[in-house]
């Protein structure tokens, strides 16, 4: 199995697989999102390679949830796009309760988003850029949501390509050479 999810998680989402099958596993998240539910990370013949995790928690009775909702519900296909460099994982009702406590380290409000590298670990630097500071998971709109997704993405981009080459640089402009430059520096 390629995602190692914390083994205490696993352990504590085979006893809610039966709750989430039959569901709408959008949550209310718009269904034209290629939402996923969590139990998929057990499904042994799973594997993620590829594609950043994002994990957003929510409860049908919480009112911002349902804000958030709404805004998914009117304007979320303008996730489209992005959201096919991410597994969606959709984690609603009880299926909240299966998750410890890494995957909500400044509280355990909602709605909330985490990220975690394709491999599952969890990256808890990777935060709302507009609200890094105070609920750094909490987000009140697609657009919020949208940019995220793409910091994620930068993040875990740079990450993944750690040397710039030289060859790549001798071919470059001026400028972008300065700019690959910087880069190697601040790495
Ligand atoms: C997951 O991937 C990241 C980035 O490639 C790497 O740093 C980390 O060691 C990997 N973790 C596991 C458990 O394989």
């Amino acid at each position: 199995m390629k995602i190692p999810v914390c083994a205490l998680v696993l352990v504590a989402l085979v006893q809610s697989l039966t709750f989430s099958q039959g569901l709408d596993v959008s949550n209310g998240f718009n269904s034209k999102l290629d939402w996923k539910p969590p139990s998929l990370l057990l499904d042994p013949t799973f594997v993620n390679d590829k594609k950043a995790i994002l994990f957003i928690f929510s409860q049908p009775w919480c009112g911002a949830c349902t804000k958030l909702k709404a805004n998914f519900m009117q304007d979320g296909e303008k996730l489209l796009d992005i959201s096919k460099d991410f597994l969606l994982i959709n984690v609603g009702g009880d299926d909240n309760n299966k998750f410890g406590g890494e995957f909500a380290p400044d509280g355990g409000y909602i709605p909330r988003i985490l990220f975690a590298e394709p491999n599952g670990t969890l990256r808890p630097d990777i935060k709302n850029p507009a609200n890094p500071d105070q609920y750094a998971y909490f987000y009140q709109s697609v657009d919020a949501v949208k940019a995220g997704m793409e910091n994620a993405l930068k993040v875990l981009v740079e990450k993944k390509v750690p040397e710039a080459k030289p060859e790549e640089a001798s071919t470059s402009t001026p400028k972008e050479a300065e700019k690959a430059t910087d880069k190697t520096s601040e790495l």
